[in-house]
C-alpha cells in the first residue's frame, strides 16, 4: 500500500468506467407480460428501455467489467482496495467485493461490499474517500453494480417497469483538496422509521429466525412507489443543499447535477425545488432505467462519453433509496478517458 502522505490529502476522481449487460428489454416487451404499456412507462417514469443480465451472468460480472474499464481509464493493473456497492451480490455469502478483485487480478487487497441500496455508490465513495485522505491506501476502485431483475415480483407492474442492471466503477487516488476530481466534503443520512417502504421482506436473519412470515413472494423486491417518490424528493433536496453549502458553493456554482436515475419525474422536481434548470441535471433513464447502486457512475460515464459532462464543470452527485439511505458530495470534473 501506498504511505500516508503529509500535509492536506483528499481523494480524487482518476478513472471512470461503466457495462450494461447486452440484452435490452424494451417496454413493449414488458407490455406482453404485465399490464402496463409503452406510453404509460414513458410518461410515468421517462424510461424507454432497460438492460437485464442473462443465464451466467451476476452482480459480479457486471462489476468486473466496469472495473476493468475504470482501471484502463486510470491506467492502472491494481490498486490497495475494492469497494462495491450492490444489494444484489452473487451469494449471501462471502460479499462479492473478494471476487470481483480476484478477477480482476487482485489476490491480496482488502476488498469489501457496502449496502445503501440505491445510495450505496455514494457512500462506497465517502468509505474509499476516507480510507485515503486517512493514509490506509494510495488509491481505490469504487463500484456500484446492480442485478434488480433478479429481484423483481413478476406481478408487480410498479417496481417491475423501472429497475434495469448495469455497473458504474471510478478510481481514486490520493491528491490535493484543490485539483479537479478532488471529492468535497459528504453528506450521508439514512431514516430507518421508513425502512418498510423498501424492502425484500424473507431471506435474512429475521425470517429465518422465525420472526417474519414467508410466502414465496416475501424474497421480492417490494417498493412503496408514491411514497417513496416524495421521500426522494425532499431527502435529494435537502442532501443536495447541504452538500453545496459544504463544499462553500453556493447553486448557482453548480454546473451539473449527477442525481440518481429512478423516475424523470423525481429529477424535474429535485430541480424545480433547487431552483435549477431541468438541463443542469444529467440523464440516461431513457436508455437504461434505475439501476440502483450502479445509477450515478453509469451516468457520469454516458454524460462523459456524449459530452455532457465536461472538465472544469462543478458538479453535485446525489442519490437516494431504500434505508431510506441518503447520499452526497461534489467535485469540480477533472479530465478523464472513457474506454
Ligand atoms: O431507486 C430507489 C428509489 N425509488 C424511487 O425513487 C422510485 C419512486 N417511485 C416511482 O418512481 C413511482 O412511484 C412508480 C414509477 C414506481 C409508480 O408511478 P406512480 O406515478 O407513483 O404510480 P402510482 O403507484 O401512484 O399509481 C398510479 C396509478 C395506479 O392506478 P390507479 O389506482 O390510479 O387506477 C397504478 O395502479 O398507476 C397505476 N400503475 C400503472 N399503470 C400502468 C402503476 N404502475 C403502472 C404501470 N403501468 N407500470
Amino acid at each position: 500500500m501506498t504511505p500516508a502522505r503529509h500535509g492536506r490529502t483528499a481523494a480524487v476522481l482518476s478513472g471512470i468506467g461503466a457495462w450494461l449487460p447486452p440484452r435490452v428489454v424494451t417496454n413493449d416487451e414488458l407490455a406482453t407480460r404485465l399490464d402496463t404499456s409503452d406510453a404509460w412507462i414513458r410518461s410515468r417514469t421517462g424510461i424507454g428501455q432497460r438492460h437485464f443480465i442473462e443465464a451466467g451472468m451476476s452482480t459480479g460480472s457486471l462489476a468486473v467489467e466496469a472495473g476493468a474499464r475504470a482501471l484502463k481509464s486510470a491506467n492502472l493493473d491494481s490498486v490497495d482496495v475494492v469497494v462495491l456497492a450492490t444489494t444484489t451480490p452473487d451469494q449471501p455469502c462471502p460479499a462479492t467485493a473478494p471476487l470481483v478483485a480476484a478477477r480482476l487480478g487482485m489476490t491480496a487487497v482488502p476488498a469489501f461490499d457496502v449496502g445503501a441500496v440505491c445510495a450505496g455508490f455514494v457512500y462506497a465513495l465517502s468509505v474509499a474517500a476516507g480510507l485515503i485522505v486517512s493514509g490506509t491506501v494510495g488509491n481505490a476502485l469504487v463500484i456500484g453494480a446492480d442485478a434488480f431483475s433478479t429481484l423483481l415480483d413478476p406481478t408487480d407492474r410498479g417496481s417491475g417497469v423501472i429497475f434495469g442492471d448495469g455497473a458504474g466503477a471510478v478510481v481514486l487516488r490520493s491528491g490535493e483538496p484543490d485539483e479537479p476530481g478532488a471529492l468535497g466534503p459528504f453528506d450521508l443520512g439514512t431514516d430507518g422509521e421508513h425502512a418498510e417502504l423498501i424492502e425484500i421482506p424473507a431471506g435474512g436473519s429475521a425470517q429465518r429466525a422465525g420472526g417474519v412470515p414467508t410466502r414465496a413472494d416475501d424474497h421480492y423486491f417490494t417498493m412503496q412507489g408514491r411514497a417513496v417518490f416524495k421521500h426522494a424528493v425532499l431527502r435529494m433536496t435537502a442532501s443536495v443543499q447541504r452538500a453545496v453549502r459544504r463544499a462553500r458553493w453556493t447553486m448557482a456554482d453548480v454546473d451539473r447535477v449527477a442525481a440518481h436515475q429512478a423516475n424523470s419525474r423525481i429529477l424535474h422536481a429535485l430541480a424545480d425545488q433547487l431552483g435549477m434548470a431541468h438541463e443542469t441535471f444529467l440523464s440516461n433513464i431513457d436508455r437504461v432505467g434505475n439501476t440502483a447502486a450502479a445509477s450515478v457512475p453509469l451516468l457520469l460515464n454516458d454524460a462523459v462519453a456524449d459530452g455532457t459532462l465536461r472538465p472544469g464543470q462543478r458538479v453535485v452527485l446525489t442519490s437516494f433509496g431504500g434505508g431510506l439511505a441518503w447520499g452526497s458530495t461534489t467535485l469540480r470534473w477533472p479530465e478523464l478517458d472513457v474506454v
